[in-house]
């Protein structure tokens, strides 16, 4: 299992994004699935995202850095966030749509292999994947959290193996392409 972020990590994340304005989900979900879809968010993080798919959607967020998660509540009592690895995904729950914002991208290539076979899983029989990932090639590690990023190319390998890729494109979040948006559709 991947190393889940410690409380001093969610704390630099929170200040160092705090009045960060990247692209969010909901910039691309509302095209892909329908309001009033049960959405589950992967690695919530600070939430940001989750508070705008609340909005839209039955959205649970989840998160296996329990400080993310317990900050969240702080803020927002009554909010649906749970506990959840995005390797071992334990939930027998079915989700209309599962997306995540940078967050596959700490998983080792076969964990994201593992991930996506559980995603299938829980995902509906109609159901829609919206991930995005750092674009490029290569692996770092700092503090003890791997990134991993993908070409295009390998994306589309990765996700054919279980799922049909409807769209997939890079887009800016610090440098013209250097983030890749991927939605895909269970196999009919
Ligand atoms: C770069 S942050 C992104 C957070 C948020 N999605 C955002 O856009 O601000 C990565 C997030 O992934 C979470 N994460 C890392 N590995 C995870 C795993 N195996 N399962 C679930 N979440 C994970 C971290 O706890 C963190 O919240």
């Amino acid at each position: 299992m991947s190393k889940s972020w410690d409380k001093k990590l969610v704390e630099i994340y929170v200040e160092m994004t705090r009045d960060y304005q990247g692209p969010l989900l909901i910039d691309w979900i509302l095209e892909y699935v329908k309001p009033g879809s049960s959405v589950l968010e992967l690695g919530m993080g600070p939430g940001k995202d989750l508070e705008e798919l609340q909005k839209y959607y039955r959205a649970t967020g989840s998160d296996s850095a329990p400080d993310f998660l317990h900050r969240f509540r702080a803020f927002h009592p009554h909010a649906d966030v749970i506990y959840m690895d995005a390797v071992a995904m334990e939930t027998d729950e079915k989700f209309e749509c599962i997306c995540s914002n940078k967050v596959l991208m700490h998983l080792t290539r076969e964990e994201l292999k593992d991930s996506l076979r559980e995603q299938n899983r829980v995902l509906t029989s109609d159901g829609t994947l919206l991930h995005t990932f750092w674009s490029g090639s290569g692996e770092e590690e700092h503090e003890g959290i791997l990134t991993v990023s993908y070409s295009n190319e390998e994306l589309k390998a990765i996700f054919q193996s279980e799922f049909e890729i409807v769209h997939i494109e890079n887009y800016q979040e610090e440098a013209e392409g250097d983030s890749v948006l991927v939605v895909a559709k269970k196999r009919g």
